[in-house]
């Protein structure tokens, strides 16, 4: 059943922990919605939406309603996709297939006999047998097959939309904080080419200096806590073993980043009496750690002290946030 909703439809994902505040957004704008579980919701809308608390969103191209699922109904879905991809993209693009089964008792492994690896390497293959590029590393799309309870929906997500960030985790990061840093990086678009030094605030057990290392800056990182050994012998990373407020430095720094697990307004003083040590538009990366979910408070008040020293704030909840708002913002 094609979908014959005039208004164009998406697919959101978000954190279950901001539900609350995106559906009064939702509200607000006057979209209609069905939660179709704890992380997806299906928005109709006549304009684009955009969130803070958005971790993917794209368009609805193929949806249908569905009461039960059958191996021959995958068959027909992987040809319907292979359409699919075929009108999307030439055979150079490189792209990849991804599908998740998010159902409860009527779609899983036992009653459809396969998983939602095996529906991707079932239509990948036969695309790559037709000639298209697969490239699971560094596609430029990725096209999305969505199993959900009563609705499958399928789209194309372009990865240089910065509401798609896929980054990959490795068996080396140090903590889930690294690949906060990681997203926030691809999603603020930070420019790193011209960052040599940088001072990383709460910084232990190391995440985002290793990770601000292995953009060959150098770190000094500050947190009464010790970092992970396996930074013991990582010489971009000098460790200081003191609280924020006692740093007494006369370098500047192109960047700064801040993750103290500290009330936000507190935190917010902190980046404000340190702002001497950054250098004019240089950036700066600080985690908003919220108490409660009022969001829109935290955000305006942490704006309102630092406007003074910084500009061009940006604010996001990212895939691997918690209950915390990650901010982008440049020193005047
Ligand atoms: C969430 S952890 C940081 C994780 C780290 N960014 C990473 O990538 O691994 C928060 C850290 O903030 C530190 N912290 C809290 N208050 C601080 C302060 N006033 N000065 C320095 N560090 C502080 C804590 O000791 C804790 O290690």
């Amino acid at each position: 059943m094609r979908n014959n909703n005039a208004e164009p439809e998406y697919l959101a994902r978000l954190a279950p922990v901001f539900q609350h505040e995106f559906i009064k957004q939702l509200k607000h704008l006057d979209c209609r919605y069905r939660k179709l579980n704890k992380y997806y919701f299906l928005i109709s809308s006549k304009r684009s939406i955009k969130s803070i608390f958005l971790h993917s969103i794209f368009r609805v191209k193929m949806k249908f309603e569905v009461s039960g699922f059958t191996k021959k109904r995958i068959n027909d879905l992987s040809e319907l996709m292979q359409d699919f991809v075929k009108k999307s993209i030439n055979k150079k693009t490189p792209f990849k297939i991804s599908c998740s089964i998010s159902g409860t008792q009527t779609f899983n492994t036992n009653t459809i006999g396969m998983n939602a690896k095996d529906i991707e390497v079932a239509i990948g293959t036969k695309l790559e047998l037709q000639g298209y590029k697969i490239d699971l590393l560094k596609p430029k799309y990725i096209f999305i097959l969505n199993i959900f309870n009563t609705v499958i929906i399928a789209g194309k997500v372009d990865l240089k939309n910065p509401a798609a960030i896929n980054i990959i985790e490795k068996p080396e990061d140090i903590s889930r904080a690294q690949l906060k840093l990681r997203e926030a990086i691809l999603y603020f678009k930070i420019d790193l080419s011209g960052v040599r030094n940088a001072l990383d605030l709460g910084a232990a057990p190391g995440g985002f200096s290793k990770e601000l290392s292995m953009h060959r800056i150098k770190v000094i990182a500050v947190d009464t806590a010790d970092l992970d050994k396996r930074l013991e012998k990582d010489r971009n990373i000098t460790h200081l073993r003191i609280k924020a407020a006692e740093i007494n430095s006369g370098q500047v720094f192109d960047m700064i980043t801040n993750d103290m697990n500290i009330d936000p307004a507190e935190s917010a003083q902190v980046m404000l009496s340190l702002s001497n040590l950054l250098r004019t538009n240089g950036s700066a990366v600080m985690t908003i750690k919220c108490p409660s979910r009022n969001i829109a408070d935290y955000i305006k008040n942490t704006k309102k002290i630092l406007s003074a020293k910084y500009t061009k704030f940006r604010f996001q909840h990212l895939p691997h946030n918690r209950m915390e708002i990650t901010m982008f913002m440049l020193k005047k």
